[in-house]
């Protein structure tokens, strides 16, 4: 298997390569390309970790070699928010990148599987998915928003709250990767009660958990190492989904037919070919399908938007 990072050499993508390096599975390639001159020795740098995965780096017009047979590019170019910012002040600058390196996976590795870091998601994906039908290589089953770390989070904060471990609670979120768009469905959280306060608390802190690392960070950038930790979880079951092991469920923000949404975040069954299944997302209580009516105006919005851009800059 060959995974590819865009953007490696970033706050993302540097902790992402790490993880990568440990993680996937025995004799894996490991691709790293940014437009930073560091990026061959990010690449350098990781080799010296002992573990079989080969890793390369490449920087400027190597993009092609980078991309070149690659199973998953996981892509995390572009810029990050400052205090201030949502994640749909960053459209203007992350638009163009991620229209311009799907442009190349478009040529160079049409059959890989995308996972889309850069924000703002709910946007970013529906760019990526316009350029692929441009170039008559849309596979809907291997386009991913990654979300995980609305998931990841939520586990913690049920977690503390609750004082459990996390590795024993999980949280089915879905929606979109943008304050009111993510809903958490904590109403589904096995063995775990809630006051409705509870709910309302845990749902607005999971919302806007972003916003909480992009001002305590003050100035110096987003969520990066917990993103990394979101993006290698769903990165590496994705390679052991594509090299055949069976039951890997993963939520993630994707084209999969939703009645509400033409990109909805929801559970995935993951297999040798992407998405093997769109799984149901369950009963919602009546607080979240409010929630989950309100968001939609806002997740269309932000869906056309992506559309639109790629319409007026073709
Ligand atoms: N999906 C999520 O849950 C989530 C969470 C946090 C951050 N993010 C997003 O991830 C992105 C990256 O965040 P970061 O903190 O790593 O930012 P960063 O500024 O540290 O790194 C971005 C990297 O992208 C590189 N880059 C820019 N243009 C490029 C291009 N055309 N080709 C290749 N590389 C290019 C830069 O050189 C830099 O190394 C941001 O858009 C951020 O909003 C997403």
């Amino acid at each position: 298997m060959k995974v590819t990072v865009l953007g490696a050499a970033g706050g993302i993508g540097q902790a992402l390569s790490l993880l990568l390096k440990l993680d996937l599975p025995e004799n894996s390639d490991l691709a790293l390309y940014d437009v930073a001159p560091i990026t061959p020795g990010v690449a350098k740098d990781l080799s010296h970790i002992p573990t079989s995965v080969n890793v390369e780096g490449y920087v400027g017009d190597d993009i092609c070699v980078a991309l070149e047979g690659a199973d998953v590019i996981l892509i995390s170019a572009g810029v990050a928010r400052k205090p201030g910012m949502d994640r749909n002040d960053l459209f203007n600058i992350n638009a163009g990148i991620i229209k311009n390196l799907i442009t190349h996976v478009a040529e160079v590795a049409p059959q890989a599987c995308i996972c889309i870091i850069t924000n703002p998601v709910n946007t970013t994906v529906a760019i990526a998915a316009e350029v692929l039908k441009n170039a008559g290589v849309y596979n809907k089953n291997k386009l991913f928003g990654i979300t995980t770390l609305d998931v990841i989070r939520a586990e913690e904060f049920v977690a503390k709250k609750k004082g459990l471990p996390a590795e024993h609670i999980r949280v089915n979120v879905i929606g979109g990767h943008s304050g009111s768009t993510i809903l958490p469905l904590l109403s589904q959280v096995q063995g775990v009660q809630f006051s409705h306060q509870e709910v309302i608390d845990l749902t607005e802190r999971i919302q806007n958990a972003g916003t909480e690392v992009v001002n305590a960070k003050a100035g110096g950038g987003s969520a990066t190492l917990s993103m990394a930790r979101a993006a290698s979880i769903f990165g590496v079951n994705l390679v052991h989904a594509l090299l055949g092991k069976q039951g890997i469920i993963q939520n993630a923000y994707v084209d999969g037919g939703n009645s509400c949404s033409p990109f909805f975040t929801q559970p995935l069954l993951l297999g040798k070919k992407g998405i093997e299944r769109v799984l149901p997302y369950g009963e919602l209580s009546d607080f979240e399908d409010k929630k989950k009516e309100e968001m939609l105006e806002l997740l269309h919005a932000d869906i056309e938007k992506g559309i639109e851009f790629v319409k007026n800059n073709s």
